[in-house]
């Protein structure tokens, strides 16, 4: 099943919501800041478009699709003040799965609009808010009409379980397993690399369709170091949600099959397996990739400070990990058992935290459509206007 049919994050407001419960990828957006910056200063200086279509793919609910708005409407703003220039119209694309709480994105704008408003005045750059719904594995946008894309904690996510995981005659190929570890075979492996090129791939030339000229994007998403296995990567969180549904199953609370029938449609790839398609897909050129590490708990700032509460941990790390695995898992595992597989989780993870400080590892790459595809496109154009 393709996971665009179901996948999104908890919706609204309430407690276990994406949109109280995204410290964590709020802090990779300000992380990402300066690039997004940077990028989009390029892009105007060169340009100096009168309408400037940008989208944030994978927004999601709650402040931080908001929060990568006002960085690009301050920042377009601040440059056309500078340059003494008649500032551009903005449009502003938030995409996500059709599932995903737009009307908490809706109610934000609206709310967002006014403040603006009342702080910044009417010279401030007009902006224009849409909700786009799809999957950005594929097309979203007309030929050559957005001038900039983001995308943040989001590509990470893949279009579907790799099909060959179903194995012979439907027998689970990665049966007590959810996703891939140390113990997992070749194929195993090579199943979620292929599909996460695929993927990637399909969005690499899909954004190329659509970038105008001289447009780029800055893309951020969850990856893992080239040695495969480190203390904080994915596979450990697998671990630990393997050890909670486990003792589930054995007190009769989850059943065996529907564990081993359920696989996570994620793919975390290194930094060379990134650029490796990037290269082979061919429609972009790589600007730069950047890396950064982040503490699985978003509230604990420190760097080598081993004295952190480490329960108060451990539940900071599953609530964000409910805000955005809760509607997949409930929807296999049923809700009636999820407070009780969060909170389990969220003392197994705060045992974990007592071996080190785990961390997730964040890829960050910059791209501008590759000097050939410019030129083709730009071929394109003259013979389509004769
Ligand atoms: C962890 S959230 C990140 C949200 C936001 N960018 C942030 O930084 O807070 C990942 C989002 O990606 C969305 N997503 C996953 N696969 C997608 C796809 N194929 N097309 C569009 N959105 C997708 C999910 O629905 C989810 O809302």
């Amino acid at each position: 099943m393709k996971i665009e049919e179901f996948l999104h994050m908890v919706g609204g407001y309430g407690e276990t919501s994406y949109a109280k419960n995204s410290k964590l990828q709020e802090m990779a957006i300000f992380e990402v800041k300066p690039f997004v910056e940077k990028a989009v200063a390029e892009i105007c200086n060169t340009l100096l478009p009168e309408k400037f279509v940008v989208a944030d793919l994978g927004c999601s609910s709650g402040p931080n699709a908001l929060l990568v708005l006002s960085m690009i409407t301050n920042s377009v703003d601040e440059l056309y003040e500078r340059l003494n220039q008649h500032k551009p119209e903005i449009q502003f694309f938030l995409n996500d799965l059709p599932s995903n709480d737009f009307n908490n994105i809706f109610q934000l704008s609206m709310l967002y609009h006014e403040r603006v408003k009342q702080e910044k005045g009417n010279t401030f750059v007009s902006f224009y808010i849409a909700g786009l719904p799809g999957s950005f594995y594929g097309r979203l946008f007309p030929l050559k009409s957005v001038l900039f894309f983001h995308s943040s904690y989001s590509l990470m996510w893949l279009s579907q379980v790799p099909e060959g995981l179903k194995g012979e005659n439907c027998a689970p190929l990665n049966k007590g397993n959810i996703y891939m570890n140390e113990e997992s075979s070749s194929t195993l492996s090579q199943l979620y690399s292929e599909q996460f090129k695929r993927d990637f791939s399909i969005f690499l030339k899909s954004r190329s369709d659509e970038l105008i000229l001289g447009g780029g994007m800055v893309l951020s998403f969850l990856g893992r170091t080239n040695a495969s296995f480190n203390i904080g990567g994915i596979m450990h969180l697998e671990g630990l949600f393997l050890k909670t549904m486990n003792t589930m199953v054995s007190e009769g609370l989850v059943e065996e099959a529907k564990l081993n029938s359920f696989n996570i449609p994620m793919y975390t790839p290194s930094m060379e397996e990134v650029k490796s398609i990037i290269e082979m897909e061919g429609s972009f050129h790589l600007i730069q990739a950047h890396t950064f590490e982040s503490n699985w708990d978003p509230f604990d700032e420190s760097i080598d400070d081993f004295t952190v509460d480490k329960d108060l941990s451990g539940k900071n790390v599953a609530k964000y990990l409910r805000a955005v695995g809760e509607p997949l898992l409930a929807s296999h595992f049923g809700t009636e058992i999820m407070n009780d597989f969060f909170s389990r989780f969220a003392k197994n993870i705060a045992s974990h935290m007592s071996e080190g400080k785990p961390k997730h590892f964040v890829l960050i790459i910059i791209l501008k459509l590759n000097d050939e595809v410019t030129k083709r496109n730009a071929m394109e154009s003259i013979v389509s206007v004769a």
